[in-house]
């Protein structure tokens, strides 16, 4: 097992003048805008995937070196199927060559990963290697990186409901003892905490049928840079922004009191 140690972390983080103590567990990514940065340049929609697979690289190593314990991208939808064939192909080809690629980066810097979605519905061949590379990295403790694949929340939630009514059928579970953690579980982020933070890139303001239910709290941030332009500065700017704000989680904050009035 892949260990980690939490000094080299904490100086880094320090020395950028973010708290080591206000992180965010889980950051969750929406990696939107490959196609319009492809188009700005008159190049083909695989230029941009291409470009955004460098940048998942570096966002990858940067939430690793700063500490980040759970990193959640979404590259590819259950939607992202109704894609041209070519398009969806050469998706394909590029995380395939991801999961290969990546496999020794991973193994290096104690990187596990996961695969959130419908992975039965992958080619043969990715899943093949996206299997071979979750097995290789099941060990390694310094950072979860799951791959949004095939993955819609709606349908999420549907397989979470079927096992669930399936177990109250068998009588093996009480439909009043049915909690907010017994969905949890059932989902595929099921053992991880929800995402702290979620962020989209290239301007719009949609979940996209990413995490519905895991965003319950999640704070939200959006930026107009598409996805192959984003950085590891413009990510250090968000976790600055997110330090910054006060998560209430519905209650009020300790300053206020019950009728809203500050103390
Ligand atoms: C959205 O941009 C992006 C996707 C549908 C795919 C995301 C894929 C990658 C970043 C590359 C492959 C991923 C890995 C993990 C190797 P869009 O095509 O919808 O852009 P547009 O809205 O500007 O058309």
């Amino acid at each position: 097992m892949k260990s980690d140690s939490n000094a080299p972390v904490t100086q880094e983080l320090e020395k950028l003048g973010l708290n080591p103590d206000a992180m965010p567990v889980h950051v969750a990514m929406i990696m939107d805008g490959n196609g319009r940065w492809a188009k700005k340049r008159v190049m083909n929609r695989t230029k941009g995937h291409e470009k955004g697979t460098e940048t998942v690289r570096q966002i990858v190593k940067a939430c690793r070196e700063l500490g980040i314990s759970y990193l959640t991208l979404y590259a590819f939808s259950t939607e992202n199927w109704a894609r041209p064939k070519a398009e969806v192909k050469a998706l394909m080809a590029l995380l395939k060559r991801f999961l290969v690629g990546e496999r020794e980066e991973m193994g290096k810097n104690a990187i596990r990963l996961n695969i959130l979605g419908q992975i039965e519905r992958l080619p043969d061949d990715v899943r093949q290697e996206a299997v071979t590379t979750i097995n290789q990295t099941r060990g390694n403790r310094g950072m979860t990186l799951n791959l949004a694949l095939s993955y819609g929340s709606r349908e999420e939630i549907t397989q979470a409901a079927k096992v669930i009514a399936r177990k109250v059928k068998a009588g093996a579970l009480d439909p009043e003892n049915i909690t907010d953690e017994t969905i949890s579980s059932h989902l595929y982020t099921g053992g991880m905490p929800d995402p702290d933070l979620i962020i989209r890139t290239s301007g719009e303001f949609r979940l996209s049928n990413f995490m519905m239910w895991q965003a319950a709290y999640a704070e939200l941030a959006i930026t107009d840079t598409l996805w192959p332009d984003f950085s590891r500065d413009e990510l250090i700017t968000i976790l600055t922004d997110f330090q910054k704000r006060d998560r209430r989680f519905g209650k009020v904050t300790c300053s206020t009191s019950n009728d809203g009035s500050p103390q």
